[in-house]
This record gives C-alpha cells, structure tokens and sequence, in this order.
C-alpha cells in the first residue's frame, strides 16, 4: 500500500459500491414488481400481509413475500415488525405505479432487466468491435413504447402541440412524418387529435410498424399510416409541413443521411421537432445529470452500439445539446432552438426550419 493510499475514501468508496450492488439488485426486483402489477396492488392500501397482498394481485404468496423483505430491506415499502404487515408509502407509490403516468420510474428499471440480457454480447464487442443489433433486444419494441408512450399521453397535445405552432396549424391541415416512429403512439395521439391533418410514421423495425398499424386500426384512424423504411433513406422531397423524430437520431447507424433527407422532405418553411436526451456533449458538465451513469450504461449496452451493429458511428445517448446543435447546422436547418417541456425534463426539444418562404 502506497503512503498517500487514502483509507477514509476507500471505506467511503467500499459503501458505494454495496449501494451499487443493492441498488442493482433492487432495480430488477423492482422490474418484477411493475410487471406483477405488485405496486398498484399495494398503492392506497391499508398495512396488509404478504398473503393479504398475494391474493390481491393473484401472485404465488411465496414469491411475493420475499419481494415485499427485498422491498423493505431497501427502504421501498414500510414493515410492521409487531404485525408482519407491509405498506407502500404513498410518497413512494407516486413514483412507482402505472397510475404516476410519467413519473413512474419503475419503469426505467426494466430497462436493467433488458440490458442484462446482452451482457455476453457486449463483452464479445467490447473484445471485437462492432455492435449488438436490434433483434438481440427481446421486448425491446414493447418496453419503448410503455416508457415513451407514458410520457406522450401527458405531453403531446398539452405541451408539445402549443412547442409546434399549437393546434390551428393542425387543424388547419398539415403532413406530418415522425421518423424512427417506433410503434406510433405520438402520431396516433395526433392523428387522434387532428383529423384535419395526414400523419406518416417510418421506422426500419417491420415490429415495430405492424404495433403501429395495430394501434392505428383499433382507434379507426383514417388520417395515419405507417410504412418500414429505413431513415437514411427517407427519399422524399418537400412534401412535409413537420417532421419529428423521438429519442430517434442518436442510435442511427447514419444519422448525418437522416438529418439531410429530413431536410429535404421538408417543404420550404417547414418545421423540424429533433428530440434527443438532455446532456450535455461534454462528459464533465453531465456530472450533475440525475441520471448521467444511466443514460451511459444505456448508451453502451444499446443506443450506441446499435448504431456500431450496422457501422454506425454510435454517436451514445449523451452526444448532447453542442453535437446535435452543430449537426442540424450542417444539415441545413435554420432558426435552431433547444427548448423543453413541463413533464419531460429528460429530453432536449431541438427546433428548427427548413428554410423558405
Ligand atoms: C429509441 S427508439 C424510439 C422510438 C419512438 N420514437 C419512441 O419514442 O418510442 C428508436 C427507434 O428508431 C428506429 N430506428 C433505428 N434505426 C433506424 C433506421 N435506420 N431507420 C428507421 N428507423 C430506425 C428503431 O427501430 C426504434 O423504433
């Protein structure tokens, strides 16, 4: 041991990692206790036993209650030692049910759950180069739309519309295509809204646009269609009003291509909504980013070797506000603007024009 081993910080750091191993750990259970229905189970309800709690969301009571003592030891849900009863905190429930909408991180944390999937595919690229693509990520096309869709619910006619022009533009009638659309839930809630207008979703996932089609026909939406095209090769020229892309340039294996043919599909004048993941392009200023060793571990392990799959330049989550800025410059767009919404504070609102009229 050198002299200036500094013994006070390696304790300080041994207490940091066994959060880091409960607080991994925890995440997965907490996956489990989203996907069981377990929180909404326990949200609003009096101190309840484990078979109390079991029974009420139809779960095997031995799991559940070696759930409820990981949920307790990690300070998640209160045990009544002298009644053996568990309650989940109402201050904690508003951020772990379905019922938190936007605010429901548990959420996030099958996210944990997915990326420990290609944990052996990421060494092997970590060893050779290259990326893990798309269909290694089972459930990946369902888990984005719940995490995304959550927040579109809240967001997109009350705070993203009026970002847009509001909705007289809708309503007056307008083509809009939203690239790497996923399985459609934004411009099916637009589509739903605005029936004056005509709403085209692209995405190279044939899964991905049969959901959206699903979710199209179910709501009977005439005014919305979805086709699989890869974005780097939209090849349309002027014939959108508005173009959005959601958390969708940052993972493309040729992002630059995506930018220019967005550009060109633009009709003079018209308008581009880039929404990226809040960070900063700089490593040292995302140090005070809430959820910075999220957003890498998730960058690594999808959005940026993704890209590398298909010989993308894996640009990684937090290519941030300096990069996507400069790269809508040399696009071609103009009037760039980094904005944000109310109840989406993860994400950076990129607007822009094509040029014209
Ligand atoms: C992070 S997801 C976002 C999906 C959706 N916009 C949302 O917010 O839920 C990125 C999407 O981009 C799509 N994508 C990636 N590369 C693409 C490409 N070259 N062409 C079209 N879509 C692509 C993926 O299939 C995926 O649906």
């Amino acid at each position: 041991m050198t002299e200036d081993f500094d013994k006070t910080r390696a304790k300080a750091f041994s207490q940091t990692m066994t959060g880091i191993i409960n607080g991994g750990a925890l995440a997965l259970m907490m996956s489990v206790g989203h996907r069981t229905g377990m929180f909404d189970t326990m949200a609003g309800r009096p101190p309840s036993s484990a078979e109390q709690l079991a029974e009420a969301a139809g779960m095997h009571p031995r799991y559940v209650r070696e759930w409820l003592s990981a949920m307790a030891s990690g300070g998640v849900v209160d045990h009544d030692e002298a009644n053996d009863t568990f309650v989940l905190p109402a201050e904690h429930a508003g951020l772990l049910t379905r019922a938190a909408g936007p605010l429901n991180l548990t959420t996030y944390c099958q996210y944990v759950a997915m990326l420990g999937q290609v944990e052996d595919d990421i060494v092997e690229v970590f060893e050779k180069g290259g990326g893990v693509p798309y269909d290694r990520y089972e459930g990946f096309t369902a888990l984005m739309a719940e995490s995304s869709g959550q927040r579109y619910e809240k967001t997109m006619i009350d705070q993203i519309v009026p970002l847009l022009g509001g909705a007289e533009r809708f309503e007056a009638g307008i083509d809009v295509a939203d690239v790497g659309c996923g399985s459609g839930l934004a411009l099916c809630l637009l589509g739903e809204a605005y029936p004056q207008s005509r709403f085209f979703g692209y995405d190279f996932s044939a899964q991905s646009i049969a959901a959206a089609r699903e979710r199209a026909d179910a709501k009977g939406l005439t005014n919305v269609s979805f086709d699989v095209r890869d974005a780097a090769e939209l090849l349309e020229t002027e014939r959108f009003d508005l173009i959005t892309t959601f958390d969708a340039i940052h993972d493309q294996a040729r992002p630059r291509e995506v930018l220019a043919g967005i550009h060109q599909a633009l009709r003079p004048g018209g308008t581009y909504l880039c929404v990226e993941p809040k960070a900063s392009s700089c490593l040292h200023e995302n140090q005070d980013l809430a959820m910075a060793p999220f957003i890498y571990t998730i960058s690594t392990m999808h959005c940026m070797t993704v890209s590398m799959a298909y010989g993308g330049p894996g640009l990684g989550t937090a290519w941030g506000e300096q990069m996507a800025i400069e790269w809508l410059g040399d696009a071609g767009f103009t009037e760039i603007e980094s904005t944000g919404v109310r109840d989406d504070r993860a994400n950076s609102y990129y607007l822009s024009r094509r040029a014209g009229e």
